[in-house]
């Protein structure tokens, strides 16, 4: 299975310039034909950056999008939007959409719906939703998988990426590194995502599907989270705004044997 790696640019850069000049460097500066890599910016830089992206194998994303086709829905974006602007991914139900927006699983089931249904791949985040880790640090993915999957065809269910993105892992090196998820923390969402993915559409699909970590990852820690028996990859946010770091972090994840 191919890893991917997910930027989520999150409210960055300033400028339309400064995020065409993000994604060129980006660009220019990788060589991977084994990593899938998808940048994901704010929605009015989507097109700059697509253009930019033309003739790499780079792939655009998008942090968020409304379930709805079309109509009264102020200040809201489409599917058909998104695939219009040369979107194939969408990030949903980021821990900071549920954090200030007050996104709930049930919009984010909706969202999911609608993605697959144009074929493009929703890559969804899961996970403790408190600031502060608690001891049981995978409270509550169980709960949040049933409600995501409600109603969603079966047979689309591992086109999903799934993202263990526990809310307080995540803050761009403002975490101690001791505090910080560790491998066999990522291992253990894992497997409890692939049991509930094996109990609906068996352990074949369950095994082809991308679970991937988020949150805080850099140069220094990607190694924990991706390789043979842990992720399929990761998003970052903060170190994928620094080219150079986040091109070591491609290089280091496309040596990673699987
Ligand atoms: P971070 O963000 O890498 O800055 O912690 C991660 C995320 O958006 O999930």
């Amino acid at each position: 299975m191919k890893k991917i790696i997910i930027a989520n640019w999150k409210m960055n850069p300033r400028s339309r310039q400064d995020a065409m000049n993000l994604a060129s460097a980006i660009k220019f500066g990788i060589e991977t034909r084994s990593v899938e890599i998808v940048l994901c910016p704010p929605f009015v830089f989507m097109e700059k950056v697509k253009q930019i992206l033309n003739q790499s194998e780079i792939l655009l994303g998008a942090q968020n999008v409304f379930h709805e086709i079309k109509g009264t829905f102020t200040g809201e974006i489409s599917v058909p939007m998104l695939k219009d602007s040369g979107c194939e991914y969408v990030i949903l139900g980021h821990s900071e959409r549920k954090r200030y927006f007050h996104e709930s699983f049930e919009d984010i089931n909706k969202k999911i719906i609608a993605v697959l249904k144009s074929d493009m791949i929703p890559a969804v985040c899961l996970g403790d939703d408190s600031i502060i880790a608690k001891s049981d640090k995978l409270d509550g993915i169980e709960e949040q998988l049933g409600i995501i999957s409600r109603n969603v065809p079966k047979e689309k269910l591992n086109k999903i990426i799934f993202v263990y993105e526990p809310a307080w892992a995540i803050s761009d090196g403002k975490i101690p590194s001791d505090i910080l998820p560790d491998s066999n923390d990522v291992l253990s969402a894992k497997l409890l995502i692939q049991k509930f993915l094996a109990s609906v559409i068996g352990k074949k699909k369950a095994s082809t599907t991308r679970i991937i970590y988020g949150g805080s990852v850099n140069t220094k820690n990607v190694k924990n989270y991706v390789g043979k028996n842990l992720m399929d990859g990761v998003l970052i946010g903060g170190t994928s705004l620094r080219a150079k770091e986040f091109i070591k972090i491609i290089n280091i994840v496309e040596n990673i044997k699987c």
